[in-house]
């Protein structure tokens, strides 16, 4: 039986890589809002620290490059809360000059730090949720932050795009594996959301700049997309509402990437 609506995620637990701010921030608040347990997994606390703002979230350091912080947060969660219902794979970075086109120019460092980041994380976040998931034979759900640029292509450097494309093909080959054991995979595109990774890739200081952007190309009646409208998509995802979706990529664009197609 599904949830009351205000409490969709009761007695869910769920960690959060990146979580500290951003998406991945909104994303906690919103979980614990409906009744989970969260552990935000991050390299930083942040500024504003979103474990100091609801009793059931709290943060465990975590670089999800390194497969022992991954491995660790994950024993974490399950040390803490007795168990894992919902990984989010939400961590990510760009490259270096993200915004321009340039394989001549490509240095290994860059493709490097960009892929430890957004796809072995990925890998890794995936692989410790399975570890414990799998026994406990309850189902589960892992998400992925891939990206528009998954729908959407030159609108980032190659680094970066190659490597959310990698993340959401590791979605839809983890649906099939892990269908078996009630595992449901999916993945989040975003458009462009004012966060300290889209404000330093693009320079941007002022996040108003960037929403009157968004808002400009899509269109959709002036709406302004928040980091909250892609934690409300997560929501849907990790709650038993979707417990029959699995290997869906859902662009959280108001429909800019099908314009660009
Ligand atoms: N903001 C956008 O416009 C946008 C659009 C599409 C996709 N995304 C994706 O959304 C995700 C979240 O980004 P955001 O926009 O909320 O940015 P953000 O800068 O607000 O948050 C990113 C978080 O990831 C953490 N992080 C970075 N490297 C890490 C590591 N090695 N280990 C653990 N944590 C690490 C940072 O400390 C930060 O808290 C990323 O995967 C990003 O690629 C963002």
């Amino acid at each position: 039986m599904l949830n009351s609506i205000s409490q969709r995620l009761q007695g869910k637990v769920a960690l959060i890589t990146g979580g500290a701010s951003g998406i991945g921030a909104a994303t906690a608040r919103l979980f614990a809002k409906h009744g989970a347990k969260v552990l935000v997994a991050d390299i930083s606390r942040s500024e504003t620290s979103v474990a100091d703002d609801h009793p059931a979230i709290s943060y465990v350091h975590c670089d999800v490059s390194k497969e022992s912080d991954v491995r660790e947060a994950v024993d974490a969660a399950v040390s803490m809360h007795g168990k894992l219902d919902v990984m989010f794979s939400n961590a990510g970075v760009v490259g270096r000059n993200n915004l321009r086109m340039d394989i001549a120019a490509l240095e290994r460092d860059d493709l490097e730090r960009v892929f430890a980041v957004n796809v072995y994380g990925a890998f890794y976040a995936a692989k410790h949720a399975a570890r414990v998931m799998i026994p406990r034979n309850q189902g589960g759900a892992i998400l992925f932050t891939a990206s528009y640029v998954t729908g959407a292509l030159g609108e980032s450097g190659h680094p970066y795009a190659a490597s959310k494309h990698a993340t959401v093909g590791l979605m839809k080959n983890l649906t099939v594996e892990l269908g078996q054991y009630g595992i449901r995979v999916n993945a989040l595109s975003p458009y462009g959301i004012p966060t300290p990774l889209s404000m330093g890739a693009t320079g941007v200081t002022d996040p108003k700049l960037i929403e009157a952007g968004v808002t400009a190309k899509v269109g959709l009646g002036g709406a302004v997309l928040e980091a909250n409208d892609v934690a409300e998509a997560a929501l849907y995802l990790a709650s038993e509402e979707s417990k029959f979706i699995s290997g869906l990529n859902i662009m959280v664009d108001g429909g800019q990437h099908l314009k660009s197609a």
